[in-house]
């Protein structure tokens, strides 16, 4: 990354009259920022898990998809046979289905089309797996990895099929890249076989791990060394009614045994339909647990309260029947911090974890409102507080940032104390530009605010041309001043949603988009990241003439210490047109060095990135002079600047 002195910013060289004067107390502490401060909402929407973060290349692995046969084609060279769905008619069982594929001649097999085609990497190793079971005649397996040309970039060959069930493995290496390859599993020879679970995924996943995480994904993340992790929602917790809500006991265990269901927002948008769109559970909660873990952020599952969407069914559990619903919430404590000698924590440890998750935070329901919600969730505090008062429950406000809805369910959480409510906010740029006071009067001894989803949006959700544009992201920036000066009633924030498949979209805009192979940050995740890395531990006042700013001339700021790094950190949007000359006194700190590192961010307001400029708009590092106490500079138009002074503190 470049990083240079910028002489024409150094103190001196703006005109004094134009010149904003800003000082910072770093001696006058405000509020202690909350670890938990920036984080990350994650959903499995727009093909955030299967076909995203889970690199699983396989669709409908395991033929139970309500159409057994979506994403598999048949295929022939010179060969003859048939596929026929066999259900082992086990009802309790994950995963009912296979295929029996008999060959009566040649070669004859079956294709899957992966998600919107396979991303496959030259030179890459890849890990191909299947459950299969031989019957009669003698049947050789042999698989390979073609392009859209038909053109073949990979193979491998299977030999000794049991003729009881068994995973049977291969590695291979490829010859050539493909943004949307496809995976032909060949039969040879007379005979039949069943086959299950049929599997492909790239060594090289996070952390190597095997049958893991799409690594780039991951990096975008661990890149923002977010405070937290919320999952699994979203709306996907509530499901459209209750049969497809979420349930994280079915998302643990060995993989083949998680029955998948359909994902809640396939068929959601008329106008952008993905009814191939399931949820397996190949990242599940164990799986959310884990990478909460590698990031070092606390993860925060989101459990369904006995509701389903209100946008949707709006079904509910009679409020007599809500022990099952509650039960869950207690096993899921005891399957993140139980000991390995308790039931669920038996499993965790099984799983590969026998020491605890450290789960702190529990959000009950997602975005619900009005008496039925309120009465759902006293029943789970009621039980949750008596057995685990260690753990902070997160209510929630509902979908929107005020009205009716959004004020009966403070009043309520008010009165019996709430720890955190969630609030969301999809609202226009200039929403986010009003609002940047909005806690400034809230009561500061209530609940705090998880500010849960939010983002500025262009135009109406799902319109293709809602983008991630830098105008919305400026806005945000501008708003998480705000946040970030009141951090003493907000105590989390995440953007939302968080990823995009390119093809396959449900809802836009979206922090990180990608396709198969490639991925980029948005002008918003660059914001998100910015502000997450620059956190410090204790909120400063940053004040002109005494008062914050929060609009003046198109100022906003904030500031934080790092008590434990020794820094001042400034974090100040321009959003207006023009550029900005300002001086900032450093106030109560004793400067360690002459040079202040500056974080920028700038762009038109329609400046975007995309997977073929994924830098478009990225941050610029620069180095500036501080002369005294002051650091002088000249924010451009349109931008977030984040000044980095190193300083020994007071205490
Ligand atoms: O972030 C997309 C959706 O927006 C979430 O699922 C839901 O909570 C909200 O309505």
């Amino acid at each position: 990354m470049k990083f240079f002195v910028l002489g024409f910013l150094v103190f001196g060289s703006l005109s004094s009259s134009a010149q904003k004067k800003l000082t910072v107390y770093a001696n006058k502490p405000v509020a202690e920022i909350s670890p938990t401060m920036w984080g990350i909402f994650f959903e499995d929407i727009n093909f955030g898990a299967d076909g995203g973060l889970y690199a699983e290349l396989v669709k409908n692995r395991s033929f139970e998809f309500t159409t057994p046969l979506m994403g598999w084609k048949e295929i022939k060279q010179q060969g003859n046979g048939r596929i026929l769905v066999v259900n082992n008619g086990i009802e309790s069982s994950g995963n009912q289905r296979y295929v029996q594929v008999t060959v009566d001649e040649g070669s004859y097999g079956i294709s899957n089309e992966g998600f919107r085609g396979m991303g496959i990497q030259k030179n890459e190793q890849y890990n191909f797996s299947v459950l299969a079971r031989k019957g009669h005649g003698d049947i050789k397996m042999h698989i390979e990895l073609v392009n859209m040309a038909g053109k073949k970039i990979g193979e491998a060959s299977l030999s000794n099929l049991s003729s009881q069930w068994k995973t049977s493995s291969v590695s291979f290496t490829t010859t050539d890249t493909a943004t949307k390859g496809r995976l032909n599993v060949w039969l040879e020879g007379k005979g039949k076989v069943d086959l299950d679970m049929i599997s492909l995924f790239p060594q090289n996943t996070w952390k190597n791990r095997t049958k893991g995480l799409r690594k780039d994904l991951v990096q975008f993340l661990a890149d923002m060394k977010p405070g937290f992790i919320r999952f699994p929602g979203g709306c996907i917790v509530e499901g459209r009614d209750l049969s497809n809500r979420y349930q994280w006991k079915k998302t643990v265990g060995a993989v083949e045994d998680r029955k998948l269901i359909v994902n809640r927002w396939n068929t959601e948008f008329k106008h952008r339909l993905t009814p191939d769109y399931y949820q397996t559970f190949g990242l599940g909660f164990f799986e959310y647990f884990q990478l909460s873990e590698d990031l070092g952020a606390e993860p925060l599952p989101i459990l369904n309260c006995g509701m389903a969407c209100q946008y949707n069914s709006g079904e509910v559990v009679s409020i007599n029947d809500m022990d099952p619903y509650i039960q869950d919430a207690l096993d899921l404590v005891e399957f993140a911090n139980g000991p390995a000698s308790s039931q669920w924590g038996r499993l965790r440890a099984d799983m590969g974890h026998s020491e605890p998750f450290h789960l702190k935070y529990l959000g009950i329901g997602n975005e619900q409102w009005d008496e039925q919600y309120i009465e759902r969730y006293k029943e789970f505090e009621k039980v949750l507080q008596q057995k685990h008062p260690e753990i902070k429950l997160v209510a929630a406000a509902g979908p929107s940032p005020d009205g009716p809805r959004f004020d009966y369910a403070w009043k309520e959480f008010r009165k019996l104390n709430a720890s955190l409510i969630d609030e969301h906010y999809y609202q226009a740029p200039e929403w986010f530009l009003k609002n940047v006071n909005r806690y400034d009067n809230y009561d500061r001894k209530g609940p705090k605010v998880f500010a849960g989803e939010y983002a500025a949006h262009s135009k109406t959700v799902t319109q293709f041309d809602n983008r991630n544009n830098w105008e919305c992201a400026l806005a945000e920036a501008a708003f998480m001043t705000g946040l970030e000066r009141n951090a003493d009633v907000v105590r989390m924030s995440s953007y939302a949603p968080l990823f995009a498949h390119v093809d396959a979209w449900q809802w836009t805009p979206d922090l990180i988009w990608f396709d198969n192979l490639r991925s980029y940050g948005t002008p918003n995740y660059y914001v998100q990241k910015l502000f997450a890395t620059n956190k410090g531990t204790t909120a400063v006042p940053l004040l002109e003439n005494g008062q914050p700013l929060s609009g003046s001339d198109s100022i906003y700021a904030s500031s934080v210490i790092d008590k434990k790094r020794g820094e001042v950190i400034i974090k100040l949007v321009n959003t207006s047109s023009t550029s900005l000359p300002v001086t900032i006194n450093i106030e109560g700190a004793k400067l360690s060095q002459k040079n202040a590192a500056v974080e920028q961010l700038y762009s038109g307001k329609m400046g975007v990135n995309s997977l073929d400029q994924p830098k478009a708009v990225y941050p610029v590092e620069q180095s500036l002079t501080i002369k005294e106490k002051t650091v002088a500079l000249s924010l451009p138009p349109l931008s977030l600047t984040i000044i980095k002074v190193f300083a020994a503190l007071t205490k």
